[in-house]
């Protein structure tokens, strides 16, 4: 495995993806969040050798400091880079508007950019190794009340599969997972889970880890989680009126969930 860098690694998805890399052999994991009690107790109780950093992946300065950590404690070595931080503020754009947009491009898009510029070069020079971006279904069709989060993901998306194309002659391999509703600390699901219709629907970040392996050193280029919400992205594409009036319809309403970052105010950043 090598040297393996995962972001917003303190919980949800990013702390079980650790967990997950950490059971391969010869793994080195290198934590990223802002809570750094959390990054240091996972980091203590990891099978591996782990170290962390806490940064605001949003902050000007994060992409160097977390090279420089890659230098001083890993000899600039990096075999998988996991871009997996991200947030949701639910808003329509009526009540959001462009500051809504921003702080959701801010972090689920700009600052994974400027995080792989940053590394590009020690994934080059490590190569063979790889980069997982954490999109979402979300990605792929959007629903009233997450635009700017779908903005977010759509553009994370189309710029991955540019970079496949570009990386994979340098032997960098870039792999995408789109989750559905997965329960975590951001995304509780509450609604989704409190009815039996819709419990199915919400997964485990334990599963999305399983496809973060499968799309870094697995080589797979692109995972749903669950699968069947491939499904959402097929009909968007074969059948974008069925999927608009069933989204702009009564049943879109059981498909909406609010986020752990709710209490935010969005117009406040
Ligand atoms: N759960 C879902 O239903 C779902 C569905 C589709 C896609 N996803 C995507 O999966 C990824 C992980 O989400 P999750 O469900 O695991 O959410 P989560 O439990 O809220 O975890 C988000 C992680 O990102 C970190 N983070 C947030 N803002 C940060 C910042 N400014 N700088 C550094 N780290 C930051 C958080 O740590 P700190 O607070 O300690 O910084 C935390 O570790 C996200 O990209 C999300 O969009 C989730």
């Amino acid at each position: 495995m090598g040297v393996a860098l995962v972001t917003g690694s303190s919980t949800g998805i990013g702390k079980a993806t650790a967990i997950r890399l950490a059971r391969e052999p010869g793994t080195e994991l290198v934590l990223v969040a802002r809570r750094e009690g959390m990054l240091r107790e996972l980091a203590e109780s990891l099978p591996c050798r782990a170290t962390y950093l806490a940064a605001d992946l949003t902050a000007p300065d994060a992409p160097g400091r977390i090279r420089q950590h890659l230098e001083a404690e890993h000899g600039g070595e990096l075999h998988l880079l996991v871009n997996n931080a991200g947030a949701a503020w639910r808003a329509s754009f009526d009540e959001g508007g462009y500051a809504n947009v921003h702080r959701h491009m801010e972090l689920n898009f700009d600052a994974v950019v400027r995080l792989t510029e940053e590394l590009l070069p020690l994934l080059r020079r490590s190569a063979p190794s790889a980069i997982v971006n954490v999109a979402s279904t979300a990605g792929r069709v959007a629903r009233a009340r997450t635009g700017a989060y779908s903005a977010s993901k759509f553009a994370l998306i189309g710029w991955s599969d540019s970079l496949y194309a570009e990386e994979k002659p340098q032997g960098v391999h870039v792999g995408l997972v789109l989750p559905g509703f997965v329960r975590t600390e951001g995304f509780p699901a509450a609604e989704l889970r409190e009815k039996a219709l819709t419990r199915w629907m919400v997964s485990k970040p334990e599963r999305v880890a399983e496809a973060i392996y499968a799309a870094g050193p697995g080589g797979k280029a692109e995972r749903y989680v669950p699968r069947p919400y491939g499904l959402a992205a097929v009909l968007r594409i074969l059948a974008p009126s069925l999927v608009r009036r069933v989204l702009s319809g009564g049943a879109a309403t059981s498909l909406t969930t609010s986020t752990g970052a709710e209490g935010d105010d969005p117009a406040a950043s």
